[in-house]
C-alpha cells in the first residue's frame, strides 16, 4: 500500500508549488483539493441553487462529477461533469465562492469520500485545510505549512501584479488576515495543524528547500 502525505496549511504559504514539486519527486499523484471545492461552487453557482436549500444542494451535488487530470508540466486539468474548467476555478473570484460552499456539511461529506476514494489507487501527495486532520487521519506524513501574513500578502501581491493588475499592499493583507480568522473559526473543518503535523514556516526560505526538508523528513 503506497504513501498518503498531507500538506494543510492557509493560502500563500506556497502549498501548492510544494506539493507539485513533492509529487513530481515521489512519483505520487498531485491532489489539490482546493481546486475541488472550486469546482464544486462553481456548478453550484452555474445552477443557481441555493446552498441554505438542504434538498435543492443535495440534489445539486448528486448530478456533479468531478475528475482532476494530470497534464504536461505538473500541470493539472479540473473537469467538471467533462467539461475542462481548469482557467475558470483558478480566479480569485472562484477562490471566495469555494471558500462559502466549503462550509455546507454536504459538500465537504460529498468531496472527503471523492478523496478517500482516490487514495485507494496509490501514492497520493494531498494538499488542502483538512487533509491531516479529517480526511487522512491516518497518513504517514503530515505537514502544516504557514507563512507570516506579510509574507504571505507579498507574495500574493507579486502574483497578481504578473496577472497584469495593480493590487493595494494594505488591502490584500486585510484580506489574507480576515480569511485566516475565517478558515480557523469556522464550525466545519476548521483550519488547524494535525496534532502529529510537522510544522513548517515558509517565511525565510525558498520553495525549493521547503521541499527538500519535507523529503528528508519522510524518508527519514
Ligand atoms: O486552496 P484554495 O485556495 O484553492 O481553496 C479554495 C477554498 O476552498 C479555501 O479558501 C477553503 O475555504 C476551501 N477548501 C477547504 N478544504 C480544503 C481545500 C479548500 O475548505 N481541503
Amino acid at each position: 500500500k503506497k504513501a498518503v502525505v498531507t500538506i494543510d496549511g492557509p493560502s500563500g504559504a506556497g502549498k501548492s508549488t510544494i506539493s507539485r514539486r513533492l509529487a513530481a519527486r515521489l512519483d505520487y499523484t498531485y491532489l489539490d483539493t482546493g481546486a475541488m471545492y472550486r469546482a464544486v461552487g462553481l456548478h453550484v453557482r452555474r445552477r443557481a441553487v441555493d446552498a441554505e436549500d438542504a434538498e435543492a444542494l443535495e440534489a445539486c451535488l448528486e448530478e456533479l462529477a468531478i475528475e482532476l487530470l494530470p497534464a504536461g508540466d505538473d500541470d493539472v486539468l479540473v473537469l467538471l461533469n467533462g467539461e475542462d474548467v481548469s482557467g475558470i476555478v483558478r480566479s480569485a473570484e472562484m477562490g471566495l465562492v469555494a471558500s462559502q460552499i466549503s462550509a455546507y456539511p454536504q459538500v465537504r461529506r460529498k468531496l472527503t469520500e471523492l478523496q478517500r476514494r482516490l487514495a485507494a489507487t496509490g501514492g497520493l501527495v494531498a494538499e488542502g485545510r483538512d487533509m491531516g486532520t479529517v480526511v487522512f487521519p491516518d497518513a504517514l506524513h503530515k505537514f502544516y505549512l504557514d507563512a507570516a501574513p506579510e509574507e504571505r500578502a507579498r507574495r500574493r501581491c507579486e502574483q497578481l501584479r504578473q496577472r497584469g493588475e495593480n493590487p493595494e499592499p494594505k488591502e490584500i493583507l486585510e484580506q489574507i488576515i480576515k480569511r485566516d480568522h475565517d478558515d480557523a473559526s469556522r464550525a466545519l473543518a476548521p483550519l488547524r495543524p494535525a496534532d502529529d503535523a510537522v510544522i513548517v514556516d515558509s517565511s525565510q526560505m525558498p520553495l525549493e528547500a521547503v521541499v527538500e526538508f519535507m523529503l528528508a523528513n519522510i524518508k527519514g
